[in-house]
């Protein structure tokens, strides 16, 4: 395995009586899509600010890039690309511009900093409104031209806060994608704010849960689920005629079930991951035969609604009667 890209070891900041970020203990390794989830004030962009060398820590320390933030702090930022969650665009300049400006500020060489500029007006699809004052873009175009801004120096690594807050599901799916390809095909590390659970779900190799400043969660989305989830429903497949004697047998341990209707599937509820096994032993055992075993697999929010200690929107499930 190689060094981990960003190090924290009892990463600490406090404002006044408010402890925004306590004793965090984080590693993330190179190539990784790494989500930091949390409740509003939770401590990510104060987590973020930190790492950037933007905010000094009360505690503790941390190393991006094998650099200390706070002294390398200008080396470490030509490197990355920071999104912030208000980025300050110049208004009363036009999009290339604006981008033009920073690519001389990240050096970018000077005879590349045109094709860079078109490469990333195209690529978040502002090329036709690039010679327009950034005042009279929708919120949607400022949030793509900072993030265009992000990557004129080609960063090996992103902070990106809140990336796609205000963009509409196309624009999203761009960023996304950006993001996906920076890290597969170019071997990046993303670190990612987002309250977007789904966006979480679908990119992050890995999910921190920030809470009142502390990690209170922390691994693969999947893995998580599996371990903090236990409301799972559980469906098998019997024999019909082997509906009522499978009931009486789960119910029998106190196992709530419902039954699919006109056909052979019970539907197993407030299950975990881990008690299916449990479960196909003693329908197996009392003799009944099971042609399928499907868990609905528990999303992020589940995670995320199990830890907060509350219950997602129950999700559709029109097949299984009460
Ligand atoms: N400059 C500051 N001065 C005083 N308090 C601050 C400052 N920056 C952050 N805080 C406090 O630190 C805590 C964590 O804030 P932070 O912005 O890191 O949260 P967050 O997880 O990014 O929240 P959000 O999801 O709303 O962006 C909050 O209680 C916030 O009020
Ligand atoms: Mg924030």
């Amino acid at each position: 395995m190689t060094d981990p890209v960003i190090v924290a070891s009892g990463l600490g900041r406090r404002f006044g009586e408010t402890v925004a970020v306590d004793q965090l203990e984080l590693t993330v390794q190179a190539g990784e899509v790494f989500g930091f989830l949390g409740h509003n004030g939770a401590g990510k962009t104060t987590t973020i600010r930190m790492l950037n060398g933007i905010l000094t820590p009360t505690n503790g320390s941390s190393r991006v890039l094998g650099l200390d933030p706070m002294a390398d702090g200008p080396h470490l930022r030509t490197r990355t690309g920071v999104l912030t969650e208000t980025p300050s665009l110049d208004e009363r300049l036009t999009g290339r511009d604006n981008l033009a400006i920073y690519a001389d500020l990240y050096r970018v060489p000077k005879d590349a900093v045109k094709a860079r500029v078109d490469e990333l007006l195209t690529g978040f699809d502002l090329y036709e409104r690039a010679d327009d004052k950034v005042g009279g873009y929708s919120k949607g175009m400022k949030q793509r031209l900072a993030l265009a801004r992000t990557l004129l120096h080609k960063p090996e690594m992103l902070f990106l806060d809140e990336p796609t807050a205000g963009l509409d599901p196309v624009a999203a799916r761009q960023v996304h994608d950006m993001i996906v390809q920076s890290t597969r095909q170019q071997g990046h590390t993303v670190f990612l704010c987002t309250h977007n659970l789904v966006e979480a779900q679908r990119l992050c190799d890995r999910v921190g849960v920030m809470e009142h400043g502390k990690l209170v969660a922390l691994g693969a989305p999947r893995d998580l689920a599996r371990q903090l989830v236990t409301n799972l429903t559980v469906d098998f497949e019997v024999d019909a005629e082997a509906v009522p004697a499978a009931l009486q047998e789960l119910e029998g341990k106190g196992i709530t079930t419902s039954v699919a209707q006109q056909t052979g599937t019970i539907s197993v509820r407030g299950a975990t991951h881990s008690a299916i096994p449990d479960f196909v032993n003693l329908l197996v055992g009392a003799g009944i035969r099971i042609y399928g075993v499907t868990p609905q697999e528990p999303t992020l929010e589940d995670v995320y609604f199990a830890l907060h200690g509350e219950q997602p929107v129950q999700r559709n499930s029109a097949e299984v009667i009460q």
